[in-house]
């Protein structure tokens, strides 16, 4: 089963960057927390008040739960940096990395729910099954080298290779796959669509001006639509929302894959070069 609804978060997260671990000073309090608790079969909210020292961030009181009172309970992380993706989480109701996630966001009378991404399968606890992304991502052809051209004789301009930069700065956290409304409440949806975070791989790829998977008979624009279900995406701009890495998932990609996509198919003139082009290849 995915994880239960929680109530909306009530308040903004300024910047986060970076964490400590809590130091005992005088400005400790107790803070409420409702953690999930349970797996596959199903489960339950549970009730922790727990100590809160300046500087935490969610994962450190996660941990101290785990320390403290329930050393059973299941978190996956590793960095505690933002770096790792591995932290992904739900706090009040809202895709977050548990590491990124200041305490000081919150008021010290909130009660802060923490359950595990609502998109993916639970295995334990906090812990999801997010094998759903990995399957995705081996759907997506790898970028084909230029024939002539080995590494480091590649010139591109500086726009086209901020453009990959700015993809490439995913961590795979998969917060942006876990908030999409077309897969979040529709498991029948996972099978025709590859969510946010693979859409911007097939259109980092399709605007790589290197990238020859047109000459060996790719065309990944019209993979988009057929077989990674680009038209899902009603371009809502949640999963950029929710992105860590401030990626403009939903303005830098989806949105210019939509429009070449669109311009393959319905511009006579780009329809009739693509034509000839197939013939003389
Ligand atoms: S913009 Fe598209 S991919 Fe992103 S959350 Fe909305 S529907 Fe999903
Ligand atoms: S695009 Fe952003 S939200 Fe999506 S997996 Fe990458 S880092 Fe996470
Ligand atoms: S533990 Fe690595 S991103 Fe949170």
């Amino acid at each position: 089963m995915s994880a239960p609804e929680t109530a909306p978060e009530a308040t903004d997260d300024p910047p986060a960057t970076g964490s400590s671990t809590g130091t005992g000073t005088g400005t400790a309090y107790d803070a409420h927390f409702r953690v999930w608790r349970g797996d596959i079969e199903g489960g339950e909210l549970t009730d922790f008040t727990v100590e809160v020292n300046e500087g935490e961030v969610v994962l450190d009181i996660i941990h101290r739960i785990q320390a403290t009172q329930a050393p059973d309970l299941a978190v996956r992380w590793n960095c505690k940096a933002g770096k790792c993706g591995s932290c992904s989480a739900e706090i009040n109701g809202r895709p977050r990395l548990l590491c990124m996630t200041r305490m000081s966001v919150f008021s010290r009378t909130d009660t802060i729910t923490v359950t595990p991404l609502r998109a993916f399968p639970v295995v334990r606890d906090l812990v999801t099954d997010v094998g759903y992304n990995y399957a995705k991502a081996r759907e997506v052809p790898a970028f084909v080298p230029p024939e002539g051209l080995g590494p480091g004789e590649y010139r591109m301009r500086q726009e086209d290779v901020g453009r990959s930069q700015e993809f490439r700065k995913c961590i795979e956290c998969f917060l942006c796959q876990d908030t999409c409304h077309v897969v979040r409440d529709h498991e029948e949806n996972k099978r025709p669509f590859a969510g946010p975070r693979f859409l911007m791989r097939v259109a980092e790829l399709d605007m790589h001006p290197l990238d020859a998977a047109e000459d060996e008979g790719l065309d990944r624009k019209s993979a988009a639509q057929e077989e990674h279900g680009l038209g899902y995406c009603n371009i809502t701009k949640c999963c950029t929302e929710v992105c860590p890495e401030g990626i403009r998932i939903t303005d830098n990609a989806l949105i210019p894959l939509k429009e070449r996509a669109a311009d393959r198919k319905y511009d006579p003139l780009v329809w009739l070069g693509n034509k000839i082009r197939r013939r003389t290849t």
